[in-house]
């Protein structure tokens, strides 16, 4: 029951209206008996910089942030940790005595979406789709300890994002347009993290005869069922929805303001009712 002791988490972003973070959230403090609830709040962008000071003089526990802001909002805050200072961005915001402290958890929210499947994820040769948000928060992840491919529609910005992880982690990472066919064979896993698959008459970046033997997981979640998971399923190869990482990021933000890793069950359920519907 919502009292004078309940605590508030925010959503900021804009649009924000389809997001199910408040869903996932609020059906985890539900079955965790935590007086918490969970909010979706729709931030003009002129208004951005009130948000943090706001936040601090009403006491709210902390944000998810979403698009546009998840660089826009590094400067209003006071410390961020190693994960978003990597990748410049912020998906997760806690205020701990007057401080915002900025996380980024879509990174381990997909590694743990892909470990969940098969188990440690490290030394895998690994295709990633688009040069996004979305894709530069897995690829600085996941190139830590594997060998990580960057496609994308528009090549320059995949050289751009390959040239900074490989800078900033020291390790090499390739990059290249959307004709992949000269390198696919050696790859194990594919990610998408491009938009494609959301529209309903989008084409496959991949199609069945170049995913056999291969993991494929796609970030986008609505439809859960994308034509390149129709392509894997087709290939016999491990198809991984996108549901898996939108629920392991917010389980990391979860834990990052209550200390307790949420049932990853109770989430999932909640979103896919949600999803069906
Ligand atoms: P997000 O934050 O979700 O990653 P984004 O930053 O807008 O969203 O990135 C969208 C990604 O999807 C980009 O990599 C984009 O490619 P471009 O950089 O060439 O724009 C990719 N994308 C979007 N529509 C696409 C399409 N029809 N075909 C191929 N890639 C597409």
């Amino acid at each position: 029951m919502i009292n004078a002791s309940t605590k508030l988490i925010g959503l900021i972003g804009n649009p924000v209206k389809h997001s199910l973070s408040p869903i996932m959230h609020n059906a985890a403090f539900k079955d965790k008996n935590l007086n918490y609830v969970y909010l979706a709040f729709e931030v003009d962008k002129d208004r951005l910089k009130y948000v943090i000071d706001g936040a601090k003089a009403l006491g709210i526990v902390g944000f998810n942030v979403t698009i546009p802001y998840k660089v826009d909002i590094i400067k209003y805050l006071d410390e961020l940790n190693e994960e978003a200072k990597l990748i410049n961005a912020v998906n997760t915001i806690k205020i701990v005595d007057d401080k915002a402290i900025g996380y980024n958890t879509d990174g381990i929210g997909a590694r743990r979406a892909l470990e969940e499947k098969i188990g440690k994820v490290e030394n895998y040769n690994i295709l990633i789709f688009g040069a996004g948000g979305a894709a530069r928060a897995v690829a600085f992840e996941l190139a830590k300890n594997n060998n990580v491919v960057i496609a994308n529609r528009t090549v320059e910005k995949a050289k751009s994002l390959a040239e900074e992880i490989s800078k900033k982690l020291n390790r090499r990472v390739e990059y290249s347009g959307l004709n992949v066919d000269d390198i696919i064979e050696d790859i194990d896993i594919v990610i998408n993290a491009t938009s494609v698959g959301m529209k309903k008459d989008d084409k496959p970046l991949l199609t069945s005869d170049k995913l056999k033997n291969k993991i494929v997981m796609d970030l986008v979640y609505s439809p859960l069922e994308t034509v390149l998971l129709k392509e894997a399923k087709k290939a016999n190869a491990l198809a991984i929805d996108g549901l898996g990482m939108l629920i392991y990021q917010g389980a990391e933000a979860f834990k990052i303001w209550t200390g307790i890793e949420p049932n990853i069950d109770v989430t999932r359920k909640a979103i896919l009712e949600v999803l069906k519907k």
